[in-house]
C-alpha cells in the first residue's frame, strides 16, 4: 500500500475493498493536465505572495511538468491506494522532486482543487461542442441550400398537413442546433468561475492572490463563496440540461430519417456507409447510425436526472458524493460529441427521393387550406370559408378524389365563389410559394434565411 497523504491520525490501513469502492482514479485520471496546469499556476501564485520562494516553485513546476509527461507518455503507475488524480500526481512528484512537494498543498484543498478541474476540463468540452455544432449547422446549411426545389407534405400529428420545402424543414433543425450553441455558450459564463483557494471551505490563513490564480488560469471570475465554492455543481446541472436539450434535437431528426428511409415513406436512403444489415435478413439496410443516437439520447437524460438526484438534499460543502458527479458528465459530454460527430459525416451522404416526396404532396388534402383561403379572400368569412371546404373534401373522399380532381363544376357546387383560378391556386408550388409571411415556407423566405444562416457562421 503506498503511504496516503492523509493517513497521519489513522492507525489502521485502509481495508482494500474500501480503497477500491472509494477510488475514482480510473475515471478522474483524464483531469490530470488540467490538475497539473492548475497545481503550476497555484506555485506561481505562491511564490508571488511569498509563501514559498521562486526556488521551491520552480523545483516544484518542473517536477509537475515532469509528472504530466510520464502521463502522457504511459510512463505512469495509476493504483486504488492512491484514490484520485490529486493524491496520485502529488505523490508521484515527491519522488521526483522530494521533500519540496509537500509544500505545493498549501492554502488548498482536494476540495477546490477538484472543483477548479472539473471547470477546467468543461470550458474546453464547451467549447469542443460549440464548435462540433457550429460544424454541424454548415452541414445543415449546406444540405438546404441544395434542395430549395425539394418540396414533401409537412406534417402535424404524423398526418400530412400543408406541403413545404425540405429546405426550410431542414432549417427548423438549423434554428434548434443554433439555440443549443447559446445555451452552451451562455453556461460558459458560469463555467468560468475560478474556484481555487476556497480551499476545504472556509478559506485559508495564507496571504493568497487568487485573482492572480484566476489570470494565470484564464478564468475571468473568482467565486465569491467559499462554502459554496466547493460545493457548487449548478454548472454540471446546466450543462447536463443543455446537453439533454441538444439530444431531444437529435433524437427528433434521427427518428423522422428512421420514418422517411422506411418503405412505407421512402423519402430519403442512408448510405451504406452509415447502414448496417442484418445477420439474418439479407434484404436488409438498417438506418442503425440514427437508431443510436436516438437511443442514446436516454443515457444523456439519465446523466442529468443523476446529477439532480445527487446533489439534491446534500448539505453544505463538500461531501464525497459529489465524486460521482465526473462518471456522469464525462460519459454524457462524450456521447453528446460523438453523435454530433457522425451527423457531421452522415448528413450530406443522404439521398433525397425528390420524387417521391414531390407525389406525397399531391395526396391527403394538403391544398385544403389554400382552397379555403381563395374562398376567404373571395369575399367569404374564413370560418364559413373552412367549413365549405371541409363538405368538400368530404365529396372528394367519397369520389377517391382529390380536391385538384374534382371538375369545375363539381367545386362550384361547393360555392358559386369558385372560377377555373381554383386550380392555379391548388398546386403544391403555388401553396409554397405564396406562403411568404416572414418564416413562412416560400423559397425566397427559405433562401434568404439560408443566406442569413451563412453569414451568422461566416461570422463566428
Ligand atoms: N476525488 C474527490 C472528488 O472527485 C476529490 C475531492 C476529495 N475530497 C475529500 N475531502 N475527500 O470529489
Amino acid at each position: 500500500m503506498s503511504e496516503k497523504p492523509w493517513d497521519g491520525r489513522f492507525s489502521q490501513k485502509t481495508d482494500q475493498i474500501t480503497e477500491a469502492f472509494t477510488s475514482s482514479i480510473d475515471i478522474d485520471k483524464r483531469l490530470y493536465a488540467y490538475d497539473i496546469e492548475g497545481s503550476i499556476a497555484h506555485c506561481k501564485m505562491l511564490a508571488k505572495v511569498s509563501v514559498i520562494t521562486e526556488d521551491e516553485a520552480s523545483s516544484l513546476i518542473q517536477g509537475l511538468e515532469t509528472v504530466k509527461k510520464e502521463i502522457a507518455e504511459g510512463n505512469f503507475r495509476f493504483d486504488d491506494s492512491l484514490e484520485d488524480i490529486h493524491m496520485h500526481i502529488e505523490t508521484r512528484l515527491a519522488e521526483v522532486v522530494g521533500t519540496v512537494a509537500r509544500k505545493l498543498h498549501t492554502a488548498r484543498s482536494r476540495n477546490d482543487q477538484v472543483a477548479l478541474d472539473v471547470r477546467m476540463y468543461l470550458k474546453a468540452e464547451t467549447l469542443n461542442i460549440i464548435s462540433l455544432l457550429t460544424e454541424l449547422r454548415k452541414a445543415i446549411v449546406d444540405f438546404a441550400k441544395t434542395r430549395t426545389h425539394v418540396v414533401l407534405p409537412g406534417y402535424t400529428h404524423l398526418q400530412r398537413a400543408q406541403p413545404v420545402l425540405l429546405s426550410h424543414h431542414l432549417m427548423a433543425y438549423y434554428e434548434m442546433f443554433s439555440r443549443d450553441t447559446d445555451r452552451f455558450r451562455d453556461g460558459l459564463e458560469r463555467v468560468n468561475v475560478m474556484p481555487l483557494g476556497s480551499a476545504a471551505l472556509a478559506g485559508t490563513t495564507y496571504p493568497i492572490d487568487r485573482h492572480y490564480t484566476a489570470e494565470l488560469l484564464d478564468f475571468p471570475k473568482v467565486s465569491a463563496n467559499s462554502i459554496d465554492s466547493v460545493s457548487d455543481r449548478d454548472f454540471i446541472m446546466e450543462f447536463l440540461s443543455s446537453a439533454s436539450i441538444c439530444m431531444v434535437h437529435f433524437s427528433r431528426i434521427s427518428e423522422e430519417l428512421i420514418l422517411w428511409s422506411s418503405s412505407e415513406f421512402g423519402f430519403i436512403e442512408f448510405s451504406d456507409a452509415f447502414s448496417t444489415g442484418s445477420s439474418i435478413m439479407p434484404q436488409k439496410k438498417n438506418p442503425d447510425v440514427a437508431e443510436l443516437v436516438r437511443g442514446k439520447t436516454g443515457g444523456v437524460f439519465g446523466s442529468l436526472i443523476a446529477i439532480l438526484t445527487m446533489m439534491k438534499s446534500l448539505p453544505l460543502a463538500y461531501n464525497r458524493d459529489m465524486q460521482e458527479d465526473k462518471k456522469i458528465l464525462f460519459d454524457a459530454a462524450d456521447t453528446l460529441k460523438a453523435c454530433i460527430g457522425i451527423y457531421i459525416s452522415m448528413l450530406p451522404t443522404i439521398k433525397i427521393n425528390k420524387d417521391i416526396m414531390e407525389q406525397a404532396t399531391t395526396t391527403g388534402f394538403l391544398n385544403a387550406t389554400d382552397m379555403a383561403d381563395y374562398l376567404a379572400a373571395k369575399g367569404m368569412p374564413f370560418r364559413e370559408a373552412h367549413n365549405c371546404v371541409g363538405k368538400a373534401v368530404s365529396y372528394a373522399l367519397g369520389k377517391k378524389k382529390e380536391l385538384h380532381e374534382l371538375s369545375l363544376e363539381e367545386l362550384k357546387s361547393f360555392s358559386s365563389l369558385i372560377s377555373a383560378d381554383i386550380f392555379n391556386t391548388l398546386t403544391t408550388e403555388q401553396i409554397i410559394s405564396r406562403r411568404k409571411s416572414f418564416g413562412g415556407t416560400a423559397g425566397e423566405n427559405v433562401i434568404a434565411a439560408i443566406e442569413k444562416a451563412e453569414k451568422d457562421l461566416e461570422n463566428i
